[in-house]
C-alpha cells in the first residue's frame, strides 16, 4: 500500500489541549501522496484542530509530526507553507475589500525586481487558476461582490496558487453548487495524478466515498477507524462516527397547521447590471408549517430571505405578519415584529467570533434583559444556559468566545440567537450547512418542535433530501423566480426538474 501511495506526512500520538477541552487525545494519522485522504467525524470531533496542527496554525501539546520521514516543528503557517503544505480553511479567510487576485496572492505577492508588486503578473496568474477551476470571475473584482460559493472557489484558488504538495481541504464544498463540486473534483483528480497528497474533510458521506482513497474517522478527539476506502459504505462511516447508538432522525410531531402567519408580496431585488436576483416573488407561510425553499446556487433563495429581514433597503416588496403589513424597513423593526433570520454564513453575518457564547446568544434580544436601562446579567446568563441545554450546544463554558466552538456548535448558537427573539416566522438559510449527521438530526428536531409550537418556519436548502424530508410544502426557485410550489407527496424528480435554470413554471405544481 505504501508503495503505491507513499506516506508524505505522518503525525503520531498527537494531543491538543485547549482551555477546557482535549480536542485531540492520542491521534495517529498519515497523509498518503497521490491519494485523497478523507477525514470525517461529528462536529467537534477534532478534524479542523488536526489540520490546524498540520498546517502550523496551532501547535501540538504533545506528539510528533514528520514530513517525508523527517521530524518537523512548525512554529507558524509560513513554516508549513515552506514544507509544501497548503490549507483551505473551513471558515473563509478572505478580505472583502481586496480584489480577487489580491486575495489569492496575499502575503506572497509576485514582485518585480523584488520591490513592487507585479499587479499584471498577479492578475494573469489568478486568471489562469480561475480558468482551471472553470470560473468566469474577473480577478480585479472586489471579493465582497462575489457570492459565498464563488468566494469559496477563491479560497481554493489561493491554495492552488501555492503549488502545495500536500493540500488540505476543510469542507470545501459546503457552499458550492453541484456544478462547482464537479469542477473541484476534476481539479482534485488532476492534483492526485500529479502526486499531491490531498486531505479532504466533508460531512457529505456519499461525496467522501466517491472521492476518497483512504478514510480516517475521528470521534471526540480519537481515531475510531482508519482504512482504505475499498468496501466502505455509509453505515460503516456512521457507525465509526457516532458509535453503536445511532441517533434517531426527528419524526414529524403531529399538530395542526394554523392560519397564515407570514406573507411576502411582490418581492423584487434588482441585480447590478440588469435583471433581478429576486424576480417579483410572492408566497405565504402558515403557523406551524415548515416551508422549504429549494433551489440551486444563485437561484435567489438567500437574497429573498435577506429582503424579508430588511437587508436590502433598495428592494421592493410588501410583508405581512398575521395579516398586518409591516411598514418599516429596518432590520431591528422587522425582528421586533416577529421575523428572525439565521443567515447562511455565520462567520460574516451571524456571530461575533470574539464575543462570549452567552453574549452572542442574547445579542438580538437584549431588550428582554434590560430593566430601567440596566442589563440583568443573571437573567441573561440564565436564558443563555437554557438555550445551550435546549439546543444541546457543546460548550466548556458559556463565557468562552464563539470562536472556540466547532462549526456545528456555532451554527446552533446562531439558531439560539434567532430563537431568543421569539419569532412568529423563523427564516433559516441552509441550516444544516457544514453540520454532521448527529447535529443535523438535532437541528431538524428543533425545527419540528418549533413548528409544533406554532412558529412558521421557512428554510432555504440546496439539498433535495432535506427539502423533501422536512417540508410540509416546497417552494422551488430558479433564476430569482418561483418555478413551482409542491406538497410533500410530489415525486422528487418533479421538484428537482423545477429547479433547473431556464424553467418558467412547472405544470402540475400547486402554486
Ligand atoms: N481555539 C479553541 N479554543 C478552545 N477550544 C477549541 C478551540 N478550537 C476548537 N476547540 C474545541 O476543540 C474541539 C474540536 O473542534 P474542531 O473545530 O477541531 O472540530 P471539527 O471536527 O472540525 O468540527 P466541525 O465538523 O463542527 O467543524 C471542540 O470541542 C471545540 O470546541
Ligand atoms: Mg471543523
Amino acid at each position: 500500500m505504501t508503495g503505491k501511495h507513499p506516506i508524505g506526512l505522518t503525525i503520531r500520538n498527537a494531543v491538543k489541549v485547549y482551555p477546557g477541552t482535549r480536542a485531540l487525545k492520542n491521534v495517529n494519522f498519515d497523509i498518503r501522496m497521490g491519494a485523497v485522504n478523507v477525514l470525517v467525524g461529528e462536529n467537534g470531533a477534532g478534524k479542523s484542530t488536526l489540520m490546524k496542527v498540520i498546517s502550523g496554525v496551532e501547535t501540538l501539546t504533545e506528539g510528533e509530526i514528520a514530513v517525508d520521514g523527517t521530524p518537523v516543528q512548525f512554529r507558524n503557517k509560513d513554516d508549513a507553507v515552506r514544507a509544501g503544505i497548503g490549507i483551505v480553511f473551513q471558515e473563509l479567510n478572505l478580505f472583502p475589500d481586496l480584489s480577487v487576485s489580491e486575495n489569492i496572492f496575499i502575503g506572497r505577492e509576485p514582485t518585480r525586481l523584488g520591490l513592487h508588486i507585479d499587479m499584471r503578473d498577479q492578475a494573469t496568474r489568478s486568471r489562469d487558476i480561475l480558468t482551471r477551476l472553470e470560473q468566469d470571475i474577473d480577478p480585479d473584482t472586489p471579493l465582497g461582490f462575489l457570492r459565498l460559493g464563488q468566494q469559496q472557489v477563491v479560497e481554493i484558488a489561493k491554495a492552488l496558487a501555492q503549488d502545495a504538495k500536500i493540500l488540505i481541504l476543510d469542507e470545501p464544498t459546503s457552499a458550492l453548487s453541484a456544478v462547482e463540486v464537479e469542477v473541484l473534483f476534476r481539479v482534485i483528480a488532476e492534483l492526485r495524478s500529479q502526486g499531491v497528497g490531498i486531505v479532504y474533510i466533508s460531512h457529505r458521506l456519499e461525496e467522501l466515498i466517491r472521492i476518497g482513497d483512504y478514510i480516517t474517522v475521528l470521534r471526540d478527539g480519537e481515531v475510531t477507524g482508519t482504512r482504505s476506502m475499498d468496501g466502505v459504505d455509509v453505515p460503516w462511516i456512521v457507525e465509526a462516527m457516532i458509535g453503536g447508538e445511532a441517533k434517531d432522525f426527528a419524526a414529524p410531531i403531529a399538530h395542526q397547521i394554523g392560519d397564515e402567519v407570514f406573507r411576502a408580496e411582490d418581492v423584487a431585488l434588482a441585480k447590478m447590471g440588469g435583471g433581478y436576483s429576486v424576480d417579483h416573488v410572492s408566497f405565504s407561510a402558515n403557523a406551524g408549517e415548515i416551508l422549504g425553499i429549494y433551489g440551486l446556487m444563485g437561484a435567489g433563495r438567500t437574497e429573498l430571505l435577506e429582503c424579508i429581514i430588511g437587508r436590502h433597503p433598495e428592494a421592493q416588496g410588501h410583508y405581512f405578519i398575521k395579516g398586518e403589513e409591516l411598514r418599516s424597513t429596518s432590520i431591528a423593526d422587522r425582528i421586533s415584529h416577529g421575523i428572525a433570520l439565521v443567515p447562511e454564513d455565520r462567520k460574516v453575518d451571524g456571530l461575533i467570533q470574539m464575543m462570549a457564547i452567552r453574549e452572542n446568544l442574547t445579542l438580538s434580544s437584549l431588550k428582554e434583559f434590560t430593566r430601567f436601562m440596566h442589563l440583568s446579567l443573571s437573567r441573561e446568563a440564565q436564558r443563555a444556559a437554557e438555550f445551550i441545554s435546549r439546543l444541546t450546544i457543546k460548550v466548556a463554558s458559556a463565557e468562552n468566545p464563539v470562536s472556540s466552538l466547532s462549526g456545528g456548535n456555532q451554527q446552533k448558537v446562531a439558531i439560539g440567537k434567532a430563537l431568543m427573539t421569539k419569532p412568529s416566522v423563523l427564516l433559516l438559510d441552509e441550516p444544516s450547512r457544514g453540520i454532521d449527521v448527529g447535529a443535523k438530526a438535532e437541528i431538524y428536531r428543533v425545527m419540528r418542535e418549533l413548528s409544533a409550537q406554532g412558529i412558521g418556519i421557512v428554510f432555504a436548502t440546496s439539498e433535495i433530501e432535506e427539502a423533501m424530508a422536512l417540508s410540509d410544502r416546497i417552494i422551488v426557485m430558479a433564476d430569482g423566480r418561483i418555478t413551482g410550489v409542491f406538497d410533500k407527496s410530489t415525486p422528487v424528480a418533479q421538484v428537482v426538474a423545477a429547479a433547473s435554470p431556464g424553467t418558467s413554471s412547472v405544470e402540475g405544481s400547486a402554486a
